[in-house]
């Protein structure tokens, strides 16, 4: 497993301090305000758990949503019932995230005892990275450490993942050290072959991603809507499908570097597009699967999913791979009839623990949540970052991570043999 070149909470003296923890509980709500999805509450427990045995006063702070101002329905109130009732122990949620409520709770709280702040976002100074309100955060909290754990947010160089850390000594949590090691480790040393599966809607939100793996993957297959816009791009006739414009330039650069890493030859072979698709002439929920080869789509159809033979042909690239890396539903995966894809991709990494299975976080995580029922077990990693794991495997540089206390180079080295 490649080093984590950060400090983490096992670095640092800990014990009996007052710690601010940054969690990334961006939870999805159903329309009552009920959360609909805990992977990322139960994610943060390891890294609260290790703090309250160090009889830490745990203070953490998270965002919720996107919302303008203080708007009630994205309190983070309902993570601190759940948070508590996970880790069973009591969570004082403090109505705000800064100044007095948050000085006085903290000064009543005793070791060993757990306080959950209001949404970050109510302050507009969280998103600009604003250095005062990152201070008050320290002061108010009265912080002797700040622990990042909010993979999924540190993409973002907000006051709580970079200006904070002008402010307090700052390390990663146990989360953060996971899923950066995890993830880092399939990028660059994976056990081979490796086989990406790239789908979603657009593939301007994953350039830098399948350029990378163009670099690193022994075979990139691709799904989802995406698909649609490069096999326009070959030329095919999408009917009513879903398509991405403007795209020629970018698809035409990734085929060069294509055909430079493996030769003409071999261009379809590495980079994998569906020989045939499910269509559908509306998004009904009732729509029927109908299967036609990418020649035969009518100009009222839509390509919501792969076929049966381009399902069997990723299916036999799964089977073969050591290490897989998925990101993005293969088809419109809301409609059952055109989840087949997603599904069978699920099935084979589930049934395969030879395989390593990485799972990318966002519609990813969702879509195999809900199909494995088992908190995600039967994958060796669901991410808990949407766009995080997307900036990672590109090999963006994560603002949140950067702003961290570095490691001694000796200890990166090392850094296996401290893991619990
Ligand atoms: C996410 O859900 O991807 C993170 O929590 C970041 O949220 P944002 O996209 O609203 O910054």
């Amino acid at each position: 497993m490649v080093g984590f070149s950060k400090l983490t909470v096992r670095d640092v003296p800990l014990e009996h301090k007052v710690v601010l923890v940054r969690a990334d509980y961006n939870v999805p709500l159903d329309s009552n305000g009920n959360i609909s999805d805990d992977l990322r509450i139960k994610a943060s427990i390891p890294t609260l758990t290790y703090l309250l045995e160090q009889k830490c006063t745990v203070v953490v702070i998270s965002h919720l949503g996107r919302p303008e101002g203080k708007e009630k329905r994205f309190s983070l109130r309902p993570v601190a019932k759940r948070l508590a009732s996970l880790l069973d122990h009591h969570v004082a949620f403090v109505t705000d995230c800064i100044g007095d409520k948050v000085v006085q709770a903290r000064k009543k709280a005793s070791a060993g005892s757990i306080l959950l702040l209001e949404n970050l976002r109510f302050y507009p100074e969280e998103e600009a990275n604003d250095e005062v309100f990152a201070q008050s955060l320290a002061q108010d909290s009265g912080a002797r450490y700040f622990v990042q754990d909010g993979f999924g947010v540190v993409h973002r160089a907000h006051a709580s993942t970079d200006a904070i850390t002008h402010y307090v000594p700052s390390v990663a949590g146990l989360l953060l050290e996971k899923e950066v090691t995890t993830i880092t480790h399939a990028m660059k040393s994976p056990e081979r072959p490796l086989v990406a599966v790239l789908g979603g809607a657009k593939v301007s939100d994953k350039i830098h991603v399948i350029e990378r793996f163009v670099k690193v993957a022994d075979k990139i297959v691709i799904g989802g809507a995406m698909a649609n816009t490069f096999l326009s791009y070959r030329g095919l006739s999408m009917g009513a499908s879903i398509l991405e414009p403007g795209q020629k330039d970018v698809i035409d650069a990734i085929y060069s570097a294509v055909r430079k890493k493996v030769g003409d030859a071999r261009v379809d072979d590495f980079l994998i597009l569906p020989r045939d698709v499910a269509v559908a002439t509306s998004l009904d929920k009732k729509a029927e699967r109908k299967v036609v080869p990418v020649g035969n789509i009518s100009a009222d159809e839509m390509a919501l999913d792969a076929g049966d033979y381009a399902i069997s042909v990723i299916v036999k690239e799964v089977l073969q791979a050591k290490t897989v890396v998925w990101n993005g539903t293969l088809g419109y995966a809301e409609i059952p009839a055109f989840a087949h894809a997603s599904a069978r991709l699920a099935l084979a990494l589930a049934t395969q623990p030879q395989t390593t299975s990485i799972i990318g976080g966002g519609d990813t995580a969702d879509f195999v949540l809900k199909w494995d029922g088992h908190d995600g077990n039967s994958f060796n990693h669901v991410s808990t970052g949407g766009g995080a794991s997307l900036e990672l495997m590109a090999g963006d540089p994560l603002p949140g991570v950067e702003s961290l206390l570095s490691a001694p180079k000796s200890a990166t080295l090392n850094s296996n043999k401290h893991k619990r």
